[in-house]
């Protein structure tokens, strides 16, 4: 019997790296680019399945502060397909309730990207269905840093005393402030690594980890996805026998 998904055992917030697109073109003899532009059409597949289901949040590691370090025309091209998607994607963004965020060092963008994605952004900012966030320019070990120095200011012009600053406070001055914390990681491409993504916001996730290069990972596999997860225990550092006492 095809086991079905659980409405009350969703995650709220959903996390995915994005990973196997320079190999899926590899191994067909593609320039990397196509593996990407593949990965475009399996973001559209997926924000569609996740907002069907009925996941709240979703959020998409789109582009790491490392990948500035790819090869010129790698990053030229994801750019571009950034920006198309981001134009291509917005009456269905608005007929679907979907509101678009981003998180990362959105200046680093180019301007013409950061343009298209601030008018997105408010574009959709009344959409309620599901909020999707883009990571782009991010990098987890970032986030923490340029909370910390926004932290200091804040400190020294509220003069706050260390005690006060508890996890709570400290997550609002992260990118992520007005995001949940994920309660679900998907990793594509067999890679099991955090790769520097949402390093504070992760730390009582659950782990999907599967060897399907991104821009093969189907709605189908999306649904095998959250189904592992539903059948997970999630325990918070707490023994099962609490949790059962908690009806958890
Ligand atoms: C990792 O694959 C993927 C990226 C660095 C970028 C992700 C981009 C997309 C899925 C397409 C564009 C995004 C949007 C939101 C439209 P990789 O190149 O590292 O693959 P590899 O490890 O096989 O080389």
């Amino acid at each position: 019997m095809t086991q079905s998904l659980l409405k009350e055992k969703l995650p709220r917030h959903l996390a995915i790296i994005m990973d196997g697109n320079g190999r899926w073109a590899e191994k067909r003899s593609l320039d990397r680019v196509e593996g990407h532009r593949k990965g475009a059409e399996s973001v559209r597949t997926i924000v569609r399945a996740a907002r069907e289901i009925g996941v709240p949040y979703l959020t998409l590691f789109a582009f790491s502060s490392e990948n500035w370090n790819r090869p010129r025309p790698e990053v030229d091209a994801l750019m571009i397909l950034l920006k198309n998607y981001l134009t291509s994607e917005l009456q269905e963004m608005l007929d679907r309730e979907i509101r678009l965020l981003a998180v990362g060092e959105l200046s680093r963008l180019p301007k013409e990207v950061q343009t298209t994605l601030h008018e997105t952004m408010k574009k959709t900012a009344h959409c309620q269905g599901m909020t999707l966030t883009l990571a782009l320019s991010y990098g987890g070990r970032d986030d923490i840093l340029q909370a910390i120095r926004r932290l200091m200011v804040h400190c020294q012009d509220q003069s706050l005393r260390p005690q006060e600053i508890t996890e709570d406070f400290f997550s609002k001055f992260l990118w992520t402030a007005n995001l949940p914390d994920p309660d679900l990681l998907i990793r594509t491409s067999g890679e099991m690594r955090i790769s520097n993504f949402l390093l504070w916001q992760l730390a009582y996730a659950e782990i999907y980890f599967t060897p399907t290069l991104w821009p093969d990972f189907s709605k189908e596999e999306f649904i095998r996805a959250l189904l592992s997860y539903q059948n997970r225990e999630r325990r918070f550092g707490l023994t099962s026998e609490q949790i059962r006492a908690e009806g958890g």
